[in-house]
């Protein structure tokens, strides 16, 4: 299955792709998650997002796009795969279709702009891709990662400022994407307030129906 989720910062993509690999064993790709990757470890790639992703906008389309290619062209995505947070822009997603990517289902999970920027000051994640929230989705010991023991941490762009902003390039630059899905029959709009568990059973009912 290949798959696209979409949502605003913060609308639970990220919690909810977990939940996906681990049903449906196919793996996640983030761009988020490889960006902060490649700024720890300070590579060129890191060194170009940096700005960027402390203000709040996107990275150029270019950049995000070749980490895509070269991701979707490996052994580990040929069985499918969750692009968590691409594409987040009309020219990202023609270049999907121009790599021959078929798409078979986009995840919309939409969460209005108050709730998100409650959860954002909540939020806590780990080097290793993992994100809680203190109240909705602690951790089993507080600030520590469940899966790799790891000190918990708050995102640099998660302070208030920077989520306004990150929340207006959403509404202006990607939320016009889901009509470019939504009219070729392949967008599920799932309501994202609530348990996460509940969540992730709308998510997984609509998926399997997908497969039956
Ligand atoms: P990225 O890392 O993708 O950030 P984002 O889209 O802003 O999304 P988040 O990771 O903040 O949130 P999420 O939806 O994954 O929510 P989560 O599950 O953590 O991108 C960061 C930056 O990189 C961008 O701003 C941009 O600069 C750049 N970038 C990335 N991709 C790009 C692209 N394609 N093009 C250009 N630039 C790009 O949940 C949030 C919190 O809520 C957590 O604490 C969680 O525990 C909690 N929570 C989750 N579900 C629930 C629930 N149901 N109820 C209560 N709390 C919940």
């Amino acid at each position: 299955m290949n798959l696209i989720l979409m949502g605003a910062p913060g609308a639970g993509k990220g919690t909810q792709s977990d939940k996906i690999t681990a049903k449906y064993q196919i793996p996640a790709v983030a761009t988020g998650d490889i960006l902060r990757r490649a700024i720890k470890d300070g590579t060129e790639l890191g060194q170009k997002a940096q700005s960027y992703i402390n203000e709040g906008k996107l990275v150029p389309d270019e950049v995000v796009i070749g980490i895509i290619k070269e991701h979707l062209a490996s052994d580990a995505c040929k069985n499918g795969f969750v692009l968590d947070g691409f594409p987040r822009s009309l020219p990202q997603a023609e270049a999907l279709d121009a790599m021959g990517v078929q798409i078979d289902a986009v995840v919309s999970i939409e969460v209005p702009d108050d709730v998100i920027v409650s959860r954002m000051s909540g939020r806590r994640v780990c080097g290793c891709g993992a994100s809680y929230h203190i109240l909705h989705n602690p951790p089993k010991t507080a600030d520590v990662c469940d899966k790799c023991g790891a000190a918990l941490y708050i995102r640099a762009d998660d302070n208030a400022d920077t989520v306004l902003s990150r929340l207006q390039t959403y509404h202006n630059t990607t939320e016009p994407i889901a009509a470019f899905y939504e009219s070729r029959g392949k967008l599920i709009r799932i309501d994202g307030q609530g348990a996460v568990e509940d969540i992730t059973a709308k998510i997984f009912s609509a998926l399997d129906a997908l497969q039956a």
